[in-house]
């Protein structure tokens, strides 16, 4: 059953998980536009602001980085879904303008940092991305409508991506006078490989879902109607493999590219060594 995600607080408060609500610096509630909500092994994080077509704040990120520090550890699948419309359109465009986002400040005060401080903030920011790769969980983007920016590299922050027929993709950063910093350049990097993430981050032009699935940045793509369905069959079936198992094969898989072949058969020895000595009780 579903814990208490929101408790008593229907403006969007993220829950620990174990009962306390996460404090959000000075940013007010509907500021940080999320709900957390876990269901035995599987949490799910949803981006609850439709009305602004989900854009995130700052506070957004702390929020997120908060849930990966503080995910209940029978979590093993991980859901990112979008209320409304869009998955996620990006930056708050407040953050643009002389007033910024209330208790969040604007561009133009970030900019006023010192470099060690500012880069400090972005680190920050990028904690909510950087934990959705842990080994021992499986995150899944849930991805409809669209996904701009900030939203496109919230989805790419996930291990997997199953989309809606009406996707819409697009690194936006680059014709706003900015760089995707939210940890998006390397997986989308990784994916679809560099001479195609220069094409469609420098061009900051929409793709789709068909082109999605093609260039591997959706697993499948599905009717509006049926994305809750396909998420939840394919955290089911992630969910029947062996907790341990699973985990030790992604810590494999993530580190597969950088390694030899040599290197990733001894790393496959020495993960194995631990999985039969576990299996016959010897671990
Ligand atoms: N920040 C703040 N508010 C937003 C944002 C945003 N990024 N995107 C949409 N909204 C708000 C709109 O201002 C509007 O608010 P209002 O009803 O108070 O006027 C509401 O959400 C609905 O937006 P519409 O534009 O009316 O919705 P529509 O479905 O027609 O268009 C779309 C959706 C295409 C996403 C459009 O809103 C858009 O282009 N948004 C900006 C996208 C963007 O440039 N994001 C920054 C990317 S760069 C980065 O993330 C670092």
């Amino acid at each position: 059953m579903a814990e208490a995600a929101t408790g008593g607080n229907p403006e969007h408060v993220p829950d620990t998980g174990d009962g306390s609500n996460v404090t959000i610096s000075a940013a007010t509630p509907a500021e940080v536009g999320l709900r957390f909500e876990v269901d035995g092994e599987i949490a799910t994080i949803t981006l609850d602001r439709p009305d602004k077509r989900n854009a995130q704040t700052f506070a957004t990120w702390s929020a997120l980085a908060r849930i990966g520090e503080t995910l209940p550890e029978q979590v093993r699948v991980v859901v990112v879904r979008g209320e409304g419309p869009s998955f996620s359109a990006g930056i708050d465009l407040r953050m643009f303008t002389p007033e910024g986002v209330p208790g969040q400040g604007s561009f133009a005060s970030v900019a006023a940092l010192g470099d060690i401080e500012f880069e400090q903030r972005i680190a920050e920011a990028q904690e909510g991305f950087l934990w959705l790769r842990r080994p021992e969980i499986v995150s899944i983007a849930a991805v409809q409508g669209h996904a701009i920016g900030a939203g496109f590299q919230l989805a790419l922050a996930c291990d997997l991506r199953v989309v809606a027929d009406d996707v819409k993709f697009c690194m936006k950063e680059p014709a706003l006078g900015l760089v995707p910093d939210l940890t998006g350049t390397k997986p989308l990097a990784d994916i679809v490989g560099v001479p195609r993430a220069i094409e469609i981050c420098l061009t900051a032009r929409t793709v789709g879902a068909a082109e999605a699935v093609r260039l591997g940045l959706a697993e499948i793509a599905v009717p509006p109607s049926e994305l809750d369905r396909a998420v939840r069959d394919l955290a089911d079936a992630l969910l029947a493999t062996d907790r341990a198992a699973a985990a030790a094969t992604k810590r494999l898989l993530q580190a597969a590219p950088g390694r030899t072949l040599e290197e990733q058969a001894a790393a496959e020895r020495a993960e194995q060594v631990e999985r039969i000595r576990a299996l016959f009780g010897r671990g």
